[in-house]
């Protein structure tokens, strides 16, 4: 993997810094690169997302993201979960990619424990319906138990079900209200937020004001076709700048980092 910013993140005029800074081609490097900003260390709940878009904008191809990926965005997909504390998804993502509970992975131990982290990150499911397939893995065999996010307006029976073998967090009457589902997350501790869309609760999250950063691959492919942009929702008053932090690139995919200007 290539970085192509910044140029050097060592300092230049220290050689010793080159030799001991592992590049983003190891998994110790890869994280570096992605790390959290210290508010999170310090208890500010940052929420960043990581998507997948063709060149032309498509979030999707065949009704998944797994024909925009590949071993690079993989590798990148795995480090953002090993520095997370939670997983925020939306259910239809939950529904379509056959949502697993996350992996303690050995790479990312001794940091995470470090870090006062548990082995790997809950998963947190947004779903009004409740329409999730409590017998799966994600509900039956998580390290941490699955949290599920849903309203006032869910079935009855179903919130039940769901309590029985998931947290479950009531957050609005209607609709799930993003800020109070992001309350709910750093209520319990946990300021190292991911989300992984889709473009949906993405789009929801970042109207609200609520992304801090968005970690993007660009496939090198052209899907063409209809599908959804990686934010999908009604249009905010004005567009929100970003601005780069880093980019690195492999086999044709680059991998940016983009935050809020603090
Ligand atoms: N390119 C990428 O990086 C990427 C990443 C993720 C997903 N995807 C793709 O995107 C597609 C799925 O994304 P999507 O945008 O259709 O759906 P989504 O955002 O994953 O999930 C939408 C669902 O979340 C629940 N939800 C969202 N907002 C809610 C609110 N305010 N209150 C209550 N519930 C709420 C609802 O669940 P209920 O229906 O259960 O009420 C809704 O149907 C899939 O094809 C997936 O492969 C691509």
């Amino acid at each position: 993997m290539r970085r192509l910013l910044p140029a050097d993140p060592a300092d230049p005029a220290d050689p010793a810094a080159h030799a001991t800074t592992p590049g983003p081609d190891t998994l110790e490097g890869l994280a570096a690169v992605y790390a959290y900003p210290a508010e999170a260390d310090r208890g500010r709940p940052w929420l960043r997302a990581n998507m997948v878009a063709s060149l032309d904008g498509a979030a999707r191809v065949d009704g998944h993201s797994e024909g925009l990926s590949g071993a690079a965005d993989k590798r990148v997909f795995g480090v953002l979960r090993g520095l997370s504390d939670v997983v925020l998804v939306g259910a239809e993502t939950v529904r379509s990619e056959g949502y697993r509970p996350a992996r303690a992975r050995e790479a990312f131990a001794a940091d995470r424990a470090a870090r006062g982290q548990a082995p790997a990150p809950a998963i947190a499911v947004v779903s009004r319906s409740l329409d999730l397939d409590l017998s799966t893995p994600l509900f039956t065999e998580p390290l941490l138990p699955t949290v599920v996010i849903t309203a006032e307006s869910a079935p009855a029976a179903a919130r039940r079900a769901a309590a029985e073998v998931a947290d479950l967090v009531v957050a609005g009457e209607e609709r799930v209200d993003m800020a109070a589902a992001v309350r709910a997350l750093a209520d319990r501790g946990w300021t190292r937020l991911l989300t992984e869309g889709g473009p949906r609760l993405l789009g929801q999250l970042a109207s609200a004001g609520l992304l801090d950063e968005l970690c993007l691959t660009l496939a090198p492919l052209l899907a063409v076709g209809d599908a959804p942009r990686i934010l999908h929702g009604p249009e905010p008053a004005a567009a929100e700048r970003f601005r780069l932090c880093s980019l690195l690139e492999e086999d044709g995919f680059l991998f940016a980092r983009y935050a809020r200007p603090v």
